[in-house]
Formats: C-alpha cells, sequence, structure tokens
C-alpha cells in the first residue's frame, strides 16, 4: 500500500522523509521518490525498487532543504517504474504531488486536461492532480487544491508542495488515511502514525473532506468549503508495533476492517453511475471474441480457488458459460482440455505462486486466452496473462487471506456481469439490481465489522473443540470452503467443508454430540432445503449455528446460534457470509493462543512447487 510522509520545519527534511517511508516499509511498496525545493526550484528524486535504490540516487550531497515530500508506492494504475512514482509533477515542473488511493474519474479528467494543453509523462491516475493544480493555481494553492477536489472522484490522500510557495504543504484526504504530526516549530504529515512517532506523539487525525495548510508558523484545517474548522490533538500511546497495525492486534484483524475501503476501490471505478454496466476496460476481448467463449476454466490455489468456485456460479447463471475449477497444482498435470475457445482466467493474490504461474503458462502453450486477476501490479502472473483485472486491495500482510479474497469476488462479479452484458445474457433488470447492490456491499460488510463482539463472544466456545464443519448449498458452499480454510489454518482445528445434501453420504458418520457444524443458509430458493439437512445433523446433537438474513425467522427454531448478516441479493451473498466466517476464525485463534498472522508451517507467498 503507498505511503505518504511530508515535513515543513527547521530540520534538513531528506533524511527525515527517507527515515519516515522506512517506518511504513512493512506495508509494502514497489518504488520510492521524495520532492524538496532546492535554492528554491523543485527536485523531485525517485526510483523504483527498495528505499535503497532511492537513497542511492539521492547520494551523499542532498539538498539542505527543510520542506518536502515523499511516497512509497505500491503500483496501482501502471507498473512499478520510476516514471509512474511519486511524487508526481505539472508541466511547468513547480508543483509535486503524493497521493495514495485512486482517482475513479481519471481518464476523463486526463482527456480534458490533454485538451488544455497539458502534456503527461506517466501511466498513473495521480499525475492528474498537479496538472490540475497548475489548471487552477492563480497563487494561492491551498485555494487551488479546493477546486481539485470539487472534480476529483475516487479515494485519495495527497500532499501538494509547490515552488511559489516554498514554506508551505497543502494535504487533503478522503476514504484514504492522513494525519498531521505536531512538533515544535515542525509539522508533519504522514498517511499512518508509524511514520511519525520517532518526531511527535501529538496529531491531528483528518477527516474526509479535510484540509490540513502546514507551515512552520502552525497548522490549519479547513473543511471541504473551507472555513477553518477546530481539531483535537489526539495523542498516540500505542506502540510502534501497535501502530503499524493501526492499532489492531493482528494484521488479520486490520485486514479484515480494510474490506469496505478495499471493496470500493476494486469496484467504483467499474461500475457506471447510473448502473447500467459494468466498465472493465481492461479486458481486452472484442465483442466477438468473447461470444466465442465455448468454455472457462478457472485455475488458482487455496483462497483463490474458493473464489473461483464463486466465479463459476455467477459466470454460469449470468454469462451461461461452463466453466470449471481447477486446483492450479492439479492443471498442469492432468492433460487439459484446452482449446483457442477456452478462456483460462486465473486467480492470484500475489501473482506469484509457482503452480498457478506454471497452469497459466500451460495455457498459453495451448494457444487459450488467459485473463488474470491479481492483487499484484507487475508480478510475474500480471506480466504474462492476456488481460488482467486487478483487485486493489492493496498488500496483504497476514498469511491468512481475507481482503484479497472479497476483493477477488468483487473481480469474479464484475467478470460475470461484463460477460453477460456483452453477450446478451443477463437481462438489463437483473443487471442494473445488482449494480445497483454491489455498490451498497461495502457499507453492508462494515455493518457485519460493527458487530465483531457479538461473534467475539461466539469464538470463546470453540477453545477446546477439536474437529468442526461447515455446510451449505449452491454460493453458500463455495463460502463455506473458504471459511472452513480461514478456521483450520489459523486456529488448527480441524475443519471441513460439505456440500449441506452430501453430509449423509458418509461424513454425517462424524457428527455427534456438540460437534459445531456452521450452517450457511443464504440462498434463499434453496433454503428449505439445507433447513432440512441442519435437522439431519441436530439430530446427531451437533451444536449448530445457523447464517441467514436479517429478518429470517426461520434458522432461530432449528440452531443453537444464529449468526445474521444483512439482507442482500441472494447472487451477492458470499461478499457477506465470509466476513463472519474469518472473524470466528481470527477470535478461535486468539482464544486458542494461535500466532495469528503467521500460523505455522505456512508462507504467505508459495513460490515453490
Ligand atoms: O497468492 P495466491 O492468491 O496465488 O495464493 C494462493 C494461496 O496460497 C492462498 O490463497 C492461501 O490459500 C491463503 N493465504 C490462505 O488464506
Amino acid at each position: 500500500m503507498c505511503g505518504i510522509v511530508g515535513y515543513v520545519g527547521d530540520k534538513t527534511a531528506v533524511p527525515l522523509l527517507v527515515e519516515g517511508l522506512k517506518k511504513l516499509e512493512y506495508r509494502g511498496y514497489d518504488s520510492a521518490g521524495v520532492a524538496v525545493l532546492d535554492e528554491g526550484s523543485l527536485t523531485v528524486k525517485k526510483s523504483v525498487g527498495k528505499l535503497a535504490a532511492l537513497e542511492s540516487k539521492l547520494g551523499d550531497e542532498m539538498p539542505q532543504t527543510t520542506v518536502g515530500i515523499g511516497h512509497t508506492r505500491w503500483a496501482t494504475h501502471g507498473r512499478p517504474s520510476d516514471r509512474n512514482s511519486h511524487p508526481h509533477t505539472d508541466c511547468t515542473g513547480k508543483i509535486a504531488v503524493v497521493h495514495n488511493g485512486i482517482i475513479e474519474n481519471y481518464l476523463e479528467l486526463r482527456e480534458w486536461l490533454s485538451g488544455q494543453e497539458h502534456a503527461f509523462s506517466s501511466e498513473t491516475d495521480t499525475e492528474v492532480l498537479p496538472h490540475l493544480v497548475e489548471e487552477f493555481y492563480t497563487g494561492n494553492l491551498e485555494e487551488a487544491v479546493h477546486r481539485v477536489l470539487g472534480m476529483v472522484k475516487g479515494s485519495y490522500a495527497m500532499v501538494v508542495l509547490h515552488q511559489d510557495e516554498p514554506d508551505k504543504l497543502v494535504a487533503a484526504r478522503k476514504d484514504s488515511p492522513l494525519v498531521v504530526g505536531l512538533g515544535d516549530g515542525e509539522y508533519f504529515i504522514a498517511s499512518d502514525i508509524p511514520a511519525l512517532l520517532n518526531h511527535t506523539r501529538k496529531t491531528y487525525i483528518l477527516n474526509d473532506g479535510e484540509v490540513a495548510v502546514l507551515t512552520r508558523q502552525g497548522v490549519k484545517i479547513t473543511d471541504s468549503k473551507g472555513n477553518v474548522i477546530p481539531k483535537q490533538v489526539f495523542q498516540v500511546n500505542w506502540s510502534a508495533e501497535a501502530a503499524e497495525k493501526g492499532g489492531y492486534d493482528h494484521f488479520m484483524l486490520k485486514e479484515i476492517h480494510e474490506q469496505p475501503r478495499a471493496l470500493r476501490e476494486t469496484i467504483s471505478s467499474r461500475l457506471a453511475a447510473d448502473n447500467t454496466h459494468v466498465i472493465l476496460r481492461e479486458v481486452g476481448m472484442t465483442a466477438e471474441e468473447i461470444n466465442k467463449i465455448r468454455n472457462i476454466r478457472i485455475v488458482a490455489c487455496g483462497t483463490a480457488s474458493y473464489a473461483g468456485m464463486v466465479g463459476k456460479n455467477v459466470i454460469e447463471k449470468l454469462a451461461r458459460i461452463p466453466v470449471e475449477v481447477d486446483i492450479a497444482s492439479e492443471f498442469r498435470y492432468c492433460d487439459p482440455l484446452l482449446t483457442p475457445e477456452t478462456l483460462v482466467v486465473i486467480i492470484s493474490q500475489s501473482g506469484e505462486t509457482a503452480d498457478t504461474l506454471a497452469a497459466l503458462r500451460e495455457a498459453k502453450k495451448n494457444g487459450c486466452r488467459v485473463l488474470a486477476v491479481t492483487n499484484v501490479v507487475g508480478s510475474s502472473v500480471s506480466r504474462e496473462a492476456d488481460d488482467v483485472i486487478y483487485t486493489w486491495a492493496g498488500p496483504e500482510i497476514a498469511v491468512a487471506s481475507t481482503k484479497a479474497y472479497i476483493t477477488q469476488l468483487a473481480a469474479m462479479y464484475l467478470l460475470a456481469l461484463y460477460l453477460g452484458q456483452v453477450r446478451g445474457t443477463v437481462g438489463q433488470e437483473l443487471a442494473q439490481e445488482l449494480i445497483a447492490e454491489l455498490k451498497n456491499i461495502p457499507g453492508k460488510v462494515q455493518r457485519i465489522l460493527d458487530g465483531a463482539p457479538l461473534i467475539r463472544d461466539l469464538s470463546q466456545t470453540f477453545t477446546d473443540v477439536e474437529d468442526a464443519f461447515f455446510i451449505g448449498r449452491g454460493l453458500d458452499y463455495a463460502v463455506s470452503m473458504e471459511g472452513s480454510l480461514k478456521l483450520k489454518e489459523i486456529s488448527y482445528i480441524h475443519a471441513e467443508a460439505y456440500a449441506a445434501g452430501e453430509l449423509k453420504h458418509g461424513t454425517l458418520a462424524l457428527i455427534v454430540d456438540k460437534v459445531p457444524v456452521i450452517a450457511l443458509a443464504t440462498q434463499e430458493s434453496l433454503f428449505e432445503k439445507t433447513l432440512s439437512n441442519i435437522q439431519e445433523v441436530r439430530a446427531r446433537d451437533a451444536k449448530v449455528i445457523g447464517m441467514v438474513f436479517e429478518g429470517n425467522n426461520q434458522m432461530k427454531k432449528s440452531a443453537d446460534y444464529v449468526l445474521y448478516i444483512p439482507r442482500t441479493h441472494q447472487f451477492l451473498a458470499p461478499l457477506l457470509s465470509v466476513v463472519p466466517l474469518q472473524l470466528l476464525a481470527y477470535y478461535v485463534s486468539l482464544a486458542r493462543g494461535c500466532d495469528v498472522d503467521k500460523p505455522r508451517n505456512l508462507a504467505k507467498s508459495v513460490t515453490v512447487e
């Protein structure tokens, strides 16, 4: 995830900026840069790779300036490169901007700016910002930034430096964090608290819509209309380690809580404002090529393959194309039946999983078109695939995948709707209903997160459990697979997922007194059937934890405990039903004293076969 640091004071800025950026390294990045005013003119140094590469570019003779901004970039729009690194500048080279988040309407703005004779030098969404500031600058940077904010859509934490106002930084935020550090005659700005802790623990936490102006004389905060607002000092009492986790006890919990934002960033620029269609510019296939697809093979490992199971279900329903889901380690050795009309969809958070990459190459060797869904721009998978849909979850640090999975699901819905609309297999009414509801999903995920204490209480009953079962039908079965993996990998409880109707073909023999059975029943069309399967395990004295939409009064008659999730279209239920399962796995792991973020025997990225 990108990191921002800015400084105004009386010390040499460059070492402070680099030191601050180092404190944000844990968040992951692929390039870095700084912009400072050197003898009155703006100097920008940036480099792909680690901070050491930037430091060697900066050399020993660093500018002695006392104002500057710095950035570590996690690529989204445009691959990792010197050119795409921040800070970005305008045509005059006087304005520098660092930015976290995504400017959703950047293509539109870029087109408009190009018409005003602005020349662009990167592929990023961010670069529109310095050009917009240039366009509106009439001697007052703060005013120009306010005008720019009125034009951009999306999420941002940004800091702007202008050569003509040399002792000033102007910063703004919406849906991406930004914190002001209050020193003695010196002021800092950063995307995350760890970057400030060596210098101050007194901060202002900026809220959405607020703009901060930092000078050596102090900090002024205004609202979106430019009215000055009073701000309370927030005294940070966290340790450096807790600060890295944003105050959460573990990266996994932090990442679970980042899901509303990750979803918003992944879907919002890809859904038409009037809900009529999905925009997937990154899929380069023509309508003719899409209409020629005879079958789809989704290939992935672990969690990513369970996202693929949801993908199979929704692509078959909406685009009416037969889909198979293959585990990558099997696919490459099973002599897969592939034709040029087979679309192979590769899902990989890291984009570096050895088996998944080998499967991609196998598909290419067979002449298939390969579409990748990955979270890492510039990863091997992204470089070798024909088309890439990026999930914009930001780096995932905990081994157990959470925000990457939910954004992979989002990508599956986008793809299914897109293929369905091109092939004419999805009705306009259904498409509009699903698109409108997709936009509501981040808020509904947030509501589930707000109810986390209830799930923490439930987790206490799992401390001495040895086995657990997850059951569901249709999409609920696909999510059960992921729920079961989450529980086993971080709590070491033996857990299995079954299609609810399959239990009585063998597994029912394992259902004995008090064995927890987590039964997902969000698929209303299958509800009665699932309820019958619940009765089967209840009759064997299982402890049933049911999951249904709010307003369902039937489950409580059959279950020992009911998890309620906000009501949504049943196609979209996985985006919500997985969240309580992630929280349950997290709290059970905690209650059992396991190493939540680094479970035994597992690695985040599996780059060996
Ligand atoms: O990076 P990838 O998505 O290719 O990783 C695939 C699996 O190793 C991964 O999803 C794994 O199952 C999860 N970390 C489990 O939570």
